[in-house]
């Protein structure tokens, strides 16, 4: 039987991933829709502005949108939620024994929150095991950090990793379905997004760290730059990484990259993690942004200089870096029985 399933936020731009993701999943049935006070009360087709391009599934045309005056009352939660309702909310959840999958930053440093990959540090969700809640939360990474781990893991696994710089194009839809104003990015690049470089930092140090008893940070110089760029969905990212790889190393490593999701054929783990581009004008958004059903990191534009191999990567942001990283942590949690 599947597991009932609550979406939080559903309305907005990572919710509506989820909605679109969660249709007829082996796994897990959407049974409740939560949204703000203003679109509670309404069916889901007419609250909400939907803008991704997969059709609103019929499943949830004719759901009627909660708020949370009501109580949840599925044990799976997927969390889409702007951080200052999450900060609480989460907790409150977790205490009454939900198992939240969260994608706000709210809780990514909180001392036994794992930050999970399921490629990346499947390990990390035996943290939960010290959470203080009868549920736990576990939530995604950063949509720019979730793209640049992968990559980073599949190099490290087989050589030194020194220091990691990273610059990135993200895209407008990162900053949700009301976020920029056409006057602000059209035809333009806003070279600062606010605390994404410090994120992008401070997560790729977790992520790629030990879970024994605690967390214990990789000690690794990583330095990010965020740039807002006008693409509607897909961040890339220009990364130099200080490495004894060389070129023909990097590809090996990422052509050969698999993790556990892909070992137990999770539904929702793409074939390959990392989709590797020989052609020099790739990956491209418009071209590659949905590899692997929106869950494969593309890389191309391999080069060594310097000490420092060089490569462009592109990860869908709702998807890999959103929803669908959500999706497979909870596929990766049930499978393993923390479910
Ligand atoms: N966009 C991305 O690429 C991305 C990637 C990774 C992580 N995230 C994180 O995911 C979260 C959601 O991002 P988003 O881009 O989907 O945001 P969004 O498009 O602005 O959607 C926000 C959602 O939260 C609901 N909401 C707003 N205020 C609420 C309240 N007081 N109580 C209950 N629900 C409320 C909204 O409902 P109404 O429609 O009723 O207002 C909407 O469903 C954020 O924490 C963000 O940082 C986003």
């Amino acid at each position: 039987m599947k597991k009932k399933v609550a979406v939080l936020g559903a309305t907005g731009m990572v919710g509506q991933r989820f909605v679109s993701l969660l249709n007829e999943h082996p796994y897990f049935e959407v049974t409740s829709l939560y949204a703000s006070k203003n679109s509670a009360g309404k069916k889901y087709k007419d609250a909400v502005n939907w803008v991704i391009e997969p059709p609103l599934p019929s499943y949830a045309k004719d759901v009627v949108l909660k708020s949370f005056d009501e109580r949840v009352e599925e044990d799976i939660v997927f969390s889409a939620l702007p951080k200052e309702v999450a900060d609480t909310l989460e907790i409150d959840l977790a205490k009454e024994g939900k198992f939240v999958f969260s994608n706000t930053a709210s809780h990514r440093f909180d001392p036994f929150v794992p930050i999970l990959i399921p490629e990346v540090n499947p390990h990390h969700i035996e943290a939960v095991k010290y959470q203080k809640t009868e549920g736990f939360i576990i939530t995604n990474a950063n949509c720019s950090t979730t793209g640049l781990v992968i990559p980073l893991k599949a190099l490290m696994e087989k050589f030194t990793v020194k220091s990691v710089f990273v610059v990135t194009m993200q895209a407008i839809s990162g900053a949700g379905i009301n976020g920029l104003s056409a006057l602000l990015i059209q035809g333009n690049v806003l070279p600062y997004i606010e605390k994404e470089e410090e994120k992008i930092e401070s997560e790729t140090r977790k992520i790629l760290g030990e879970f024994k008893d605690g967390f214990i940070l990789k000690s690794l110089p990583v330095f990010a730059r965020a740039n807002r760029v006008p693409v509607r969905e897909g961040h890339t990212e220009v990364v130099f990484v200080e490495t004894d790889a060389d070129c023909e190393d990097a590809k090996l490593a990422f052509k050969n990259f698999v993790g556990i999701p892909q070992e137990i054929s999770l539904p929702t783990a793409p074939e390959k993690p990392i989709l590797l581009h020989e052609e020099m004008f790739r990956p491209q958004p418009v071209l590659d942004v949905n590899s692997g059903k929106g869950m494969s990191v593309s890389v191309g534009r391999i080069r060594k200089n310097n000490g420092f191999l060089t490569f462009t990567l592109l990860s869908h942001n709702t998807i890999r870096g959103a929803a669908g990283g959500s999706v497979l942590n909870a596929e990766f949690a049930l499978k393993e029985g923390f479910i």
